[in-house]
């Protein structure tokens, strides 16, 4: 009995250690930085996936995300008020936390969902990515935040001011040179002014 309760244990195990990612923000601006993260897939927010800080200069913090979400968006926000609203870039509607996944924000983004290549092409992974591509090809606004992203299994992708080019940042809906995809689970770091 004992013997064949363990190889359950160990698959029970390893499905809740690959549940979830995290993404953790990293503030090595100068200046405050209120992070948010929302979901959006094909555009329409939901909120059942959402979250709002406010990041002080050389400040993290970090949020867990589902592994089989889509549409999930982070971005960092500057200049807002005491409650977190009314930003200067990567407004949205709502305050700390946003209610639009910030369809508003119209600034760098790094965006996460499941996909599944099948068990010949590295199965189910997170697909993600940085963009300035907004939604429905609307063009951004200048860089906000200069923004680096690292996967959990050390790729690493950046948008700063000097250096934004289409492999490392969607500019555009059909960069699709930007996509990477990583191991499901582990942690993102999403840092501003890397
Ligand atoms: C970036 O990745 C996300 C998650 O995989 C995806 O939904 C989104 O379409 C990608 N961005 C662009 C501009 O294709």
């Amino acid at each position: 009995m004992k013997f064949s309760l363990t190889p359950l244990a160990v698959v029970a195990m390893s499905a809740l250690s690959a549940s979830a990612y995290t993404i953790k923000f990293v503030n090595n601006c100068g200046y405050t930085v209120w992070p948010a993260v929302g979901k959006a897939p094909n555009g329409q927010p939901d909120n059942s996936v959402r979250f709002g800080a406010r990041l002080n200069s050389k400040a993290s913090t970090s949020f867990n995300v589902g592994d089989r979400e889509l549409g999930i968006r982070a971005w960092g926000r500057t200049g807002c008020d005491a409650n977190g609203a009314n930003c200067a870039t990567g407004r949205c509607n709502g305050g700390l936390v946003c209610n639009d996944a910030g369809i508003t924000s119209n600034c760098i983004l790094s965006e996460y969902g499941f996909g599944d290549n099948g068990p010949q092409w590295g199965g189910m992974r997170t697909f993600w990515n940085l963009s300035r591509a907004g939604l429905s090809g609307r063009p951004s606004l200048p860089l906000n935040i200069p923004t680096r992203l690292q996967g959990p299994d050390g790729q690493v992708v950046a948008c700063t001011g000097g250096s934004c080019p289409a492999n490392q940042c969607y500019l555009k809906d059909d960069d699709h040179g930007a996509v990477r995809n990583s191991p499901l689970g582990g942690t993102f770091t999403h840092t501003f002014c890397p």
